[in-house]
């Protein structure tokens, strides 16, 4: 907006939620109980929430009016077509199925694209590999489960918090077709595109490079699904970075971006702004039988094919959430205020990777180097941040990594980060120089801090429920 410093924020608020102030004693008791774990705390209890900003930000009003406008029809609701035809404008994809969430919609594709390849490429079950820029880790986890070996390939600026680069999001090419080669292509039942991606920092994706994997993925016929939670905030970097999108619309880039899938998992509740919601749609009639399959997958896992797991008044506070989540000066305000946190916590000393869409991603590993990437930098960093402000945030490093459940040792992890991520219209500038504050004051006592290590530790997607101890 005509050159000012900062976008404030682009909306006024009208409701608002009253948190609790804490002292750094009773914070200290509570994180200790909580096993050394941020995930265990009570929300009660946490000043600033950056775990997330999955369903925890604020919906506009024309979402919220668009709830009361629910048909809870159990089939053919008028508010699936509602969200059916918001899918098919904004995407232009023809087959929709609502889900509960984005791991409701993966629960359907992965084992259905799996048993599709055995069934028409002669798919080997010991040997099967899916490829994703970076898989999020309930899209790895459902991977997994079907046996399949879930393998990244991002580029390698990707996790190098000291380089920038347009694009920190996209696939390495060549070691994708390498990939594929290797294994055999009948081995690959799918490849994820995630825009942004998550794991790497919320760097974006190329529209370039979305299709450049396309192409590939279609030489070898094999089905590319785009994880779409963040469609809106990877189409604004298209449109600010990407030569060639400088005149075009959020819109426009979207309908573009989405030509180079064959269909779209997404968890709405990230730029869509539902507090609860997920989609799996595909593109056309080329996908009809998974589309099926998938339906009658959903009738048991997350209800009748017209409602997912959604009531209706969801579907239609979703069809709405999925335009609003466009709108220009919106994503420009967004990502205008993870820039200005990034800048606040470099200039203090604390380096960041480059500012992504939806979160600052902390170098843990470059703030606390007397902590050895075993004993969880990134989460000892978290436990303190608490300590010291109340602050939640989450470690993107070794912990969420986990170990190969093959051999059991920990996977090498490519950076120990903090997330601290911003929910939607949430919190405003002032929260932002608290954090930064709060930074300081940690690492001014950064050599004090202590690595950690587990009293309990779950087998699989050990960060959620992990209990530790400080190592002495
Ligand atoms: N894909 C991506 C890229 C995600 O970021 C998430 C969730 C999912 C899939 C799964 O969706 O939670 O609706 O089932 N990410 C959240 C986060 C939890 O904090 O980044 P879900």
């Amino acid at each position: 907006m005509d050159n000012y410093k900062h976008l404030p924020e682009p909306f006024r608020v009208r409701v608002v939620e009253p948190v609790k102030t804490t002292t750094e004693e009773y914070r200290k008791e509570k994180i200790e109980k909580a096993g050394m774990n941020p995930f265990l705390l009570d929300s009660e209890d946490v000043f600033i929430d950056l775990l997330t900003d999955s369903g925890t930000g604020a919906i506009t009003q024309s979402m919220q009016a668009a709830m009361l406008m629910g048909d809870e029809a159990y089939s053919g609701s008028r508010s699936y077509y509602a969200l059916a035809n918001a899918v098919k404008k904004i995407f232009d994809y023809d087959l929709t199925i609502p889900t509960h969430q984005g791991r409701g919609a993966e629960q359907l594709y992965i084992p259905v694209l799996i048993a599709k390849r055995e069934k028409e490429k002669g798919l080997d079950r010991d040997k099967m590999v899916a490829f994703s820029n970076y898989f999020f880790d309930t899209t790895q986890g459902h991977t997994q489960v079907n046996c399949c070996v879930a393998k990244n390939v991002y580029v390698e600026e990707a996790f190098d918090t000291s380089t920038h680069a347009d694009f920190k999001g996209n696939f390495d090419l060549d070691k994708l077709e390498q990939g594929i080669l290797e294994v055999g292509p009948k081995n690959v039942p799918y490849i994820i595109s995630t825009i942004t991606c998550n794991s790497a920092g919320g760097q974006p994706v190329s529209i370039a490079n979305l299709k450049a994997v396309y192409e590939i993925a279609q030489r070898y016929d094999i089905p590319v699904i785009m994880d779409s939670a963040r469609y809106a905030e990877n189409a604004y970097f298209i449109q600010q970075r990407e030569p060639g999108y400088q005149d075009w619309s959020i819109e426009d880039i979207t309908l573009e971006t989405y030509k180079y899938a064959d269909a779209l998992a997404m968890s709405a509740k990230k730029d869509a702004m539902v507090q609860m919601g997920g989609l799996m749609c595909f593109k056309n009639e080329s996908m009809f039988e998974v589309y099926t399959e998938c339906r009658t997958l959903c009738v048991v896992q997350e209800g009748f094919p017209t409602y997912g797991g959604l009531e209706g008044g969801a579907m239609e506070r979703l069809a709405v959430g999925l335009y609003e989540a466009m709108r220009q000066e919106w994503l420009e305000y967004r990502i205008g205020q993870i820039e200005y946190l990034v800048s606040g916590l470099e200039s203090i000393g604390v380096v960041c990777q480059q500012a992504g869409g939806h979160a600052a991603f902390v170098d843990a590993g470059k703030l606390l180097p007397h902590i050895p990437s075993d004993q969880f930098p990134a989460h000892a960093l978290a436990c303190e941040l608490y300590k010291v402000a109340g602050i939640r945030a989450v470690e993107i490093g070794s912990m969420l990594l986990g170990r190969d459940p093959a051999t059991g040792k920990q996977h090498p992890c490519p950076a120990e980060l903090l997330r601290l991520t911003i929910p939607r219209a949430t919190y405003t500038q002032t929260h932002m120089d608290f954090v930064i504050e709060a930074f300081e004051r940690v690492k001014n006592n950064a050599e004090n801090i202590k690595g950690l290590e587990f009293t309990y530790e779950p087998k699989v997607l050990r960060h959620f429920t992990a209990r530790l101890k400080e190592v002495n």
